[in-house]
């Protein structure tokens, strides 16, 4: 008899470490478990038994059966366990967001301003953001020590050691007075020393000055400037173009006034106002109450500039422009700090 407990034991248990799944599992419960299962089968006959016998295998028989009890649960929890974490996904519920970045807007209206430019001719160049003096004032018709450079504050870099091995080339470098540039124009005479005339390229970049920042100013910003040489180019040329920009970004038909303006680059000079968006011309805070707004700078080339830049001026002239690209960008999107273009703050970034 205590033999046979021990087989069937044996056997159940042999059986119980091959189950892989919870169907197998419930199958082994019902042979050997069940009502009419093995195990209880023999327990029942446990009855017949003489009184003794009953005694000793009787314990033994329902200690196993106990035993076995508990087995097949733990092994039904561990089953139903890796079932539900394991196999089961539900395919409705919706999938996880993929969190995708966009472009910053001074990026945004700039690949405009380069597209409404390309098609009309212009090339687009990119300059140094570190500058030599000769090409950010020098060749631009300021000399040092001219007045002219007190109206741009300047971050004036020293050169690199490494820059100053031997006398004479410590000397040069020493001389030629790094800056971070204040303005894209010294791209100016980089292209017209690289393409010559005919020219029409635009340069957007960013530029540095030494400002106190307040909600209009920051001490760095974005530029465009743009330059158009040719046989016979006037003003009538520049006031198109700007128009024809102005239209273009902030799709409207805008209406621009020119004012004489002092740039020691061009010749005569002239500031460009575009009728302020936000009163409509009216006059409010952000326009000052005068109804415009100051955008772009400009004017004719100056004969020396062209000259510098290796043009003949009496055979050539040309104008040129530099605008800031994040005033544009304010007035597009109805801005009023433009420290907010540079906070990364996610809940300005994350409206354009
Ligand atoms: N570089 C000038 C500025 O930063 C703008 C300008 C560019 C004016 C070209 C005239 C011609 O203020």
């Amino acid at each position: 008899m205590q033999n046979k407990l021990k087989k069937l034991q044996k056997e159940i248990i042999d059986s119980l470490g091959k189950v892989k799944d919870l169907k197998a599992l419930r199958e082994l419960e019902i042979k050997y478990l069940g009502r009419k299962g093995e195990l209880t089968k023999f327990l029942r006959g446990i009855a017949k038994l003489k009184e003794e016998e009953k005694k000793s295998i009787g314990k033994l028989a329902n200690d196993i059966k106990n035993k076995l009890q508990d087995k097949f649960n733990k092994i039904k929890e561990d089953l139903s366990d890796t079932d539900t974490k394991g196999s089961y996904v539900d395919v409705t519920l919706p999938g996880k967001k993929i969190k995708q970045g966009h472009l910053h807007p001074i990026t945004i209206i700039q690949n405009e301003l380069e597209d409404l430019f390309k098609a009309m001719g212009f090339m687009i160049l990119n300059g140094p953001e570190l500058e030599s003096d000769y090409y950010n004032f020098e060749a631009l018709n300021i000399p040092k020590y001219h007045p002219a450079r007190d109206t741009q504050d300047t971050f004036f870099i020293e050169p690199h050691p490494d820059l100053l091995l031997t006398k004479e080339r410590g000397k040069r470098e020493a001389e030629s007075d790094l800056v971070m540039r204040t303005h894209t124009s010294p791209m100016q005479i980089r292209a017209m020393q690289k393409y010559g005339a005919p020219l029409r390229c635009v340069v957007p970049g960013r530029v540095f000055r030494h400002e106190a920042t307040d909600a209009s100013h920051d001490n760095t910003f974005y530029q465009l400037e743009g330059l158009m040489i040719d046989k016979d180019i006037s003003v009538s040329s520049l006031i198109s173009v700007m128009k024809e920009m102005l239209s273009g970004i902030l799709k409207l038909d805008a209406e621009i006034r020119v004012r004489p303006g002092y740039f020691p680059f061009v010749e005569p000079g002239l500031e460009v106002d575009v009728k302020c968006t936000i009163c409509g011309g009216e006059g409010c805070p952000s326009c000052k109450h005068s109804g415009w707004t100051e955008m772009i700078g400009s004017g004719m080339v100056h004969p020396k500039v062209l000259e510098y830049g290796g043009i003949d001026p009496h055979e050539f002239s040309g104008f040129a422009f530099g605008m800031g690209i994040d005033r544009l960008v304010m007035m597009r999107y109805g801005i009023n700090d433009i420290r907010l273009f540079y906070g990364g703050d996610l809940r300005f970034l994350s409206q354009f």
